[in-house]
C-alpha cells in the first residue's frame, strides 16, 4: 500500500491532529547551540534542576525486580501516596505521569461529540486529549489578570458539557484560582477536574473536599517537586466510584515498577525534598525580581516553579532562539489567549544568574537593556 493509502485508512480527525509541542531533549542540539550539550541549561519544561532524591537512584540501582510485573491495582502505591496526602487510598488512583489520568478521565466521561471547558492559555494536553477522544472543546479565556472567567463557564455549559478543567495554579500563567470559585464550579454538578500538578509550591489544594463532593477529582504529579519527571508518575484523587472505574479502564500495569519504588523512597526523603522545594520558591522571588527590572519583559506572579512573561518588545519565538544559541532553553508561546510570551522554569541560584546575564545582554543587542 502507498503511504496515501494508508492514511485513508486512518482516522480523518487524526490525519488531522497536530499534536503536542513537547520541550526539546538536549541531546536534539547538537549544532544548534554555542555551548557543549552537557552545559545546556534546561529551563522549557518545569522539571526539578535538583534532580530526585539520592535515595532513589540508590534503590533503583539494587532493585532486583524488574523481570516481574507491578501490581496492576497499584496496591502498595496507592498506600504510600495515602501516607503523604492524608486522603484514604480508595479515593486515589496513579498514572504513567498526571497526563495519563487526563487522558482517562476523558475516556470515562467524553466521547464523540461531547463538550468539554477549559480556560485558556492552560495546559494545552486538556485539548489535545480532548481532541483524541473526540470531543469538542469549549474554551473560555481567562480574564487579562488570568483569572478564570467563572460566569462565562457557567453560561457556556450546555448539555453535552461532560467535563471543566481548572488547572490550580495555572500552566503557563503560574496563577491560582480562589477556592470559592472552583466550588462554584463544582456546584453547577458536572465533573469538576482540578489540577494541582504545582501543588506542593503553592500549597493550595482542594483535596480535603473530594470527600464532599462526587464530581470533584484532583490531580498531582511527583514529576516536580520530587524530580521524577523521566520516571512518570502522577496520582489522582477521585470519588471512590470514579477512581474504581478508572482503575477498571486503565492499562493493566500503567505505572511501572521503577517508579513505585521511587515514590517510596521519595516519601522517605521527603524533608530533604521539601527543602529543595523551598529553595526553588525563594529562587522563583529572586528570579521575578531580576526579570522585573528588564523594561521589555512582564513577569506575572507565579505561585508554581515556573514565571510566565510577556515580551514588550520583539518576538518572543526569536527571543527563545537567541537563548537556545546560548544554551538557555525557555517556552515561548504564540497561540490565541497566550501571544507573545515566554514562560522560564525557575532553576538553581546559577541558573538564575546564567538566564539574566543572557537576556541583559540580548536586551543590549536589541537596544531595549
Ligand atoms: C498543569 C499541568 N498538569 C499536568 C502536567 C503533567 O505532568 P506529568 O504528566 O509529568 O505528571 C503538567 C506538566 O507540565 C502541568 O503543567
Amino acid at each position: 500500500m502507498t503511504p496515501e493509502g494508508i492514511e485513508r485508512l486512518i482516522r480523518p480527525d487524526v490525519v488531522n491532529f497536530g499534536g503536542y509541542r513537547a520541550a526539546k531533549s538536549p541531546d536534539t542540539l547538537v549544532g544548534k547551540v554555542e555551548v557543549p550539550i552537557e552545559s545546556i541549561i534546561k529551563l522549557d519544561a518545569n522539571e526539578n534542576l535538583y534532580g530526585c532524591s539520592p535515595r532513589v537512584n540508590q534503590a533503583l540501582a539494587n532493585y532486583l525486580s524488574l523481570n516481574i510485573y507491578p501490581d496492576s491495582r497499584q496496591t502498595q502505591l496507592r498506600e504510600l501516596i495515602q501516607e503523604y496526602s492524608g486522603i484514604s487510598a480508595e479515593y486515589i488512583m496513579a498514572g504513567s505521569g498526571s497526563s495519563q489520568l487526563i487522558d482517562l478521565i476523558l475516556c470515562l466521561f467524553v466521547g464523540p461529540g461531547d463538550e468539554v471547558i477549559s480556560c485558556p492559555p492552560t495546559f494545552a494536553m486538556y485539548q489535545f486529549y480532548t481532541q483524541l477522544r473526540g470531543g469538542t472543546l469549549v474554551e473560555v479565556p481567562r480574564s487579562e489578570d488570568f483569572a478564570i472567567n467563572v460566569n462565562g463557564v457557567k453560561a457556556a455549559i450546555g448539555k453535552k458539557t461532560k467535563i471543566i478543567f481548572v488547572a490550580n495554579p495555572n500552566n503557563p500563567t503560574g496563577t491560582t484560582t480562589p477556592w470559592q470559585d472552583i466550588l462554584e464550579l463544582v456546584n453547577t454538578g458536572l465533573p469538576v477536574l482540578v489540577d494541582e500538578a504545582y501543588y506542593e509550591f503553592s500549597g493550595e489544594t482542594v483535596a480535603p473536599l473530594a470527600s464532599q463532593y462526587q464530581n470533584l477529582m484532583v490531580l498531582r504529579t511527583f514529576s516536580k517537586w520530587a524530580g521524577l519527571a523521566g520516571l512518570r508518575i502522577g496520582y489522582g484523587i477521585f470519588p471512590p466510584q470514579i477512581a474504581e472505574y478508572l482503575l477498571r479502564i486503565k492499562p493493566p500495569y500503567n505505572v511501572n515498577a521503577a517508579a513505585v519504588v521511587a515514590v517510596k523512597e521519595s516519601l522517605k526523603d521527603i524533608d530533604y525534598l521539601l527543602d529543595r522545594v523551598k529553595a526553588i520558591v525563594a529562587e522563583r522571588e529572586r528570579l521575578f525580581g531580576e526579570l522585573q527590572k528588564l523594561k521589555w519583559l512582564k513577569p506575572f506572579p507565579s505561585q508554581t516553579n515556573f514565571i510566565f512573561c510577556s515580551v514588550l518588545v520583539g518576538k518572543a519565538s526569536e527571543l527563545q532562539q537567541k537563548l537556545q544559541k546560548r544554551g538557555i532553553l525557555v517556552r515561548y508561546f504564540d497561540l490565541p489567549f497566550w501571544e507573545n510570551g515566554i514562560r522560564i522554569s525557575v532553576g538553581k541560584p546559577e541558573h538564575t544568574d546564567a538566564l539574566i546575564k543572557a537576556l541583559q545582554e540580548i536586551g543590549g543587542e536589541i537596544n531595549v537593556g
